[in-house]
Order: structure tokens, then sequence, then C-alpha cells
């Protein structure tokens, strides 16, 4: 009786979301901002119900009817049986999320539609652990095999192993969610050759051996606790990993990097090595990674800029919240590409502007939160791509002291709290569009008319 109940509540929602026209697919964010409309490629409008947390414990045979459902969200209700059936009449369903369903039953035995293209297990298929173990190769069942899938959720589920019988079932999937598992190094083998994007973060993962991923473009490992990268130079296996662009280590709890640590990965464009211990990098640890246009070193103890001067497409480098005091003179040399630097939370009293002459690419300086009582009356030379520059919370006490005469792009200046009392804008004369961001309380003197 419950069950009809809850059911007629599901089946008014429903006809209400139908009445309000539904949500047109573009307007859907699915899981981890993935937008439906270019994974799912509808050309008609397609429409998308949520179901979540409306207390659903069962799914009838044939419980929705329409080809114009496209997605799914069934997520966090106390769903225990699935029936065999029960998406049947959802031919064009390319997004189904159960997750957050931890008592479901088996819910792999249900038949999902072929044409699904992401399925979100996160949450939902943890119990089995306990009495059908997935490793023993019995589980997950194969009823129906779903080569359309590419993205499989299968977050928080304690799964240590990716076994062949899920190999079987997805044989496409290229996009593999295994955060907050157990896998460790050992299991890695199992993931499938067809998978490009994985995300391991929150595993027990403690060695990184970049010939384990030989096809993987995107890889995080965030969270895990490694000990060790492997890429060793003399290692011919290590030639392998040359497909990745994109690596996440941050939060491994690493102090020491080998100068070779990153040596095969010369196609790596994007590395982020945040929140760690790192104090220092070795100067031939970017000699190989020449195509590297993005480096986060967010969170470390790095007192002084590592050495980037041979990464000829870095646009992008973060040192946020490390202990960095000054920028030394050879920090950066004349091929310099950069357009965004972040030295924000440093320790930073005093900067060399002539320095910086050579990042003329800069657009977006952060110098927030150190202790900078003025800027060089040097750096007027070169930045004159500089459209944001962030110099919140600092000591600055008049804006005669940021020398912004040659900055003629400058669109953003962020000034909150610093001591300044009395604001002269005389010295932003020539800034046409600037917008001056401060605390509540500055008199104005000269303000631009
Ligand atoms: C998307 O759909 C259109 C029209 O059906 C088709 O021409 C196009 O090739 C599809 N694109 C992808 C990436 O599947
Ligand atoms: C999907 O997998 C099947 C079985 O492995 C394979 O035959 C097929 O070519 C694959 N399709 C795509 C688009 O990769
Ligand atoms: C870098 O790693 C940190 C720590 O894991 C994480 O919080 C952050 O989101 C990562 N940033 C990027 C851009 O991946
Ligand atoms: C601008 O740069 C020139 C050349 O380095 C320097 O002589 C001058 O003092 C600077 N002026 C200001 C106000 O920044
Ligand atoms: C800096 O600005 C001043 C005044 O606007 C100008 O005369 C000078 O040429 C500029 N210097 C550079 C290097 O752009
Ligand atoms: C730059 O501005 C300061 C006042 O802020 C002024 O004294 C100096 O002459 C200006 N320099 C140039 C090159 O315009």
């Amino acid at each position: 009786m419950k069950i009809s109940k809850l059911w007629s509540t599901v089946f008014l929602h429903v006809f209400l979301l139908a009445l309000a026209g539904c949500q047109e697919t573009e307007s859907i964010v699915a899981v981890d901002g993935i937008y439906l409309d270019e994974i799912c490629n509808q050309t008609e409008n397609g429409i998308s119900i949520n179901f979540e947390s409306m207390g659903l414990n069962s799914l009838r045979s044939k419980f929705l009817s329409s080809s114009h459902v496209i997605a799914l969200n069934l997520r966090g209700n106390g769903i225990s049986t699935i029936a065999r059936d029960a998406f049947a009449r959802l031919p064009n369903l390319c997004y189904l999320d159960l997750s957050l369903n931890p008592s479901v039953q088996d819910v792999i035995y249900a038949n999902f539609p072929v044409k699904l293209k992401v399925l979100v297990l996160d949450s939902t298929v943890q119990n089995y652990d306990g009495y059908r173990s997935y490793d023993s190769g019995e589980w997950p069942t194969i009823s129906r095999v779903y080569p359309e899938v590419k993205y499989l959720y299968l977050r928080s589920n304690k799964l240590s192993k990716f076994n062949y019988r899920w190999k079987l079932l997805f044989p496409n999937v290229t996009h593999l969610f295994l955060s907050h598992n157990n896998f460790h190094e050992e299991s890695i083998s199992s993931i499938p050759e067809s998978v490009t994007h994985l995300y391991l973060e929150n595993n027990n993962i403690k060695t990184f051996r970049i010939q384990d991923f030989p096809n993987v473009v995107s890889l995080a490992l965030d969270g895990n606790n490694i000990e060790y990268i492997n890429s060793n130079y003399n290692n011919p296996f290590a030639r392998d990993g040359n497909n990745l662009e994109i690596l996440s280590l941050g939060n491994i709890n690493i102090r020491k990097i080998h100068p070779d640590a990153f040596s095969y990965m010369n196609n790596l464009k994007s590395l982020n090595l945040s929140h760690n211990q790192i104090s220092d990098l070795d100067t031939k640890i970017f000699s190989r990674t020449l195509h590297l246009e993005t480096l986060f070193l967010n969170h470390n103890e790095l007192s002084t800029i590592p050495d980037v001067c041979g990464l000829p497409q870095l646009e992008s480098l973060s040192l946020q919240y490390n202990k960095i005091r000054s920028v030394s003179a050879n920090t950066f040399c004349d091929t310099m590409t950069l357009k965004y630097l972040n030295l924000a939370g440093n320790q930073i009293s005093n900067l060399q502007f002539d320095k910086f002459e050579n990042l003329k690419r800069l657009e977006v300086l952060d110098l927030s939160h150190n202790i900078l009582h003025e800027l060089s009356a040097d750096w007027n030379l070169s930045l004159n791509l500089l459209t944001d520059l962030h110099l919140n919370e600092n000591y600055f006490e008049d804006l005669d002291h940021l020398y912004l005469n040659n900055t003629s792009a400058l669109q953003n200046l962020y000034l909150l709290n610093n001591p300044i009392k009395t604001l002269n804008t005389d010295s932003l004369r020539h800034i046409k569009n600037l917008n001056l961001h401060l605390s509540y309380g500055v008199k104005c003197d000269n303000i631009l008319s």
C-alpha cells in the first residue's frame, strides 16, 4: 500500500513536470559539471526527470514510459529492488544516476537501456563486499553489454579491483570514476585499456608508476599516500606513459620528488602538486615536460619560485601559500609565456620588479595576502597586458605606491584590507574603465570624473 501511495506521488510529479514543460537538456548539469548536451548529443528536446531523495523503495516493471526522457536522477532514495525491465520503456535514456541507494539488491541485474552513456553508481554497490566478493569474479551479473557507456561512476563503493566482469559489461568506458575506494597499486592493472580519464583520488595507492597507465590522458591520484613516484629514466616501460596530459598529485604527502619523476611525461600539459610538503624542486625536474602549460604548487613549503625558465609553454603558475619572501634575479627568463601568476599568501615584502621585466604577457597577477608596502617604480616597463592585479590584504597606504603608470590595460585592481585612508586617484588617470575594489570606509579625493 505504501508503495502504491509513493508511486502516486511520483506520477503526480511527472505530471507536474510535464505541465511545467520539464527542464530542457541544455540546462542540466549532471555530476561534476558534465554537460549532458555534450555527451548525449540530443537533437530534439530531451526531458530530464529528477526523483532525487523522494523515498522510493522499488522501481517497478516499466515504471516510466517515454521516448523523450534522456536523463533520470534517482539519487538518494531507499531503493532496494529494481525490476529487470524497469527501464524498458525509456529507449533514449542517456544518463542514469542511481547513486546513494546503498541497499539496492543487484543493480546490474536490471537491464539498462542500450543507449545509456553515463551511469552513476556512487555509494550504491558497496554492500556487496560483505557476502559476494567482487574479486571472486562472480559479480557483477552480466545480463547485457553496454558498449555505449563512456562515463562510469563507482565512487565510494569499497571496491578494490575492477574485475573482468565490469570490463565485459562496459567495454568502451573512457571516463572512470573510482575515488574513495580501496584500490592499491597491484589492482591498477585491472583498469580497462579504453579508459582515458581516470579518477583514483583517495584510495590506497602507494607507488605511482607511469607505465601502469599507458592510455590515460588525464589522471587524478590526489589524497593517496604516495611514497614513491617511479618514472625511472632507465626503465624502458616508463616510456609507455606518453599519453598523459593532465596529472593531479595533490595531497599525496610528498616532500621530495626525484629529478627524473616526470622524465617520461613529455606530453604533460597540466601538473598539480598542491597540498604537499615540497620545500625544493630540482632544477632538472621539468627538463622534459616541455609542453607544460599549467603548474600548481599551492600549499607547499617552497621558499623560492622554482626554476620554470625551461618551460616554453607555461601559461599559468600558481604558488599560493608557500614561504616565498622575495623574487630572485633569475626567476623569469626572457622567453616567458606566463599569463597568470599567483603568489598570494606568501611572505613577500619586497618585489624587485625589474625581475618582472620578462613577464611581458602577464594578464593576471595575484599578490594578495603578502606584506607589501609598495611596488617598485621599475615595473612599468613590462606589464602592458596586465588586466587583473590582486593586492588585497597587504600594507599599501597610497595608490601612488603602486606605480601603475604603464599598466594601461588594467581592468581590475583589488585593494581590499589595506591601510588606505585616503584615495588619490591621480596616478590612475590614464587607465580607462578601471574597477577599483576597496574596503568600505576609504575616503575618496580626486576621484576620476
Ligand atoms: C550528433 O548528432 C548529429 C545529428 O544527429 C550528428 O550529425 C552528429 O554526428 C552527432 N555527433 C556526435 C559527436 O555524435
Ligand atoms: C565498443 O566495444 C566493442 C566490444 O569491445 C567493440 O567491438 C566496439 O568497436 C567498441 N565501440 C567503440 C565505439 O569503441
Ligand atoms: C590540486 O590538488 C588539490 C589537492 O588535492 C586539490 O584541492 C585541487 O582541486 C587540485 N587542483 C586542480 C586544478 O586539479
Ligand atoms: C618607469 O620606468 C622607467 C624606466 O625603467 C623609470 O625610469 C621610471 O622611474 C618608471 N616610472 C614610474 C613612475 O614607474
Ligand atoms: C610609460 O608611460 C609613460 C607615460 O604614459 C610613457 O611616456 C612611457 O613611454 C611608458 N613607458 C613604456 C615603457 O611603455
Ligand atoms: C608615474 O606616476 C607618478 C605619480 O604617480 C609620476 O610622478 C610619474 O611622473 C609618472 N611617470 C610616468 C613615466 O608617467
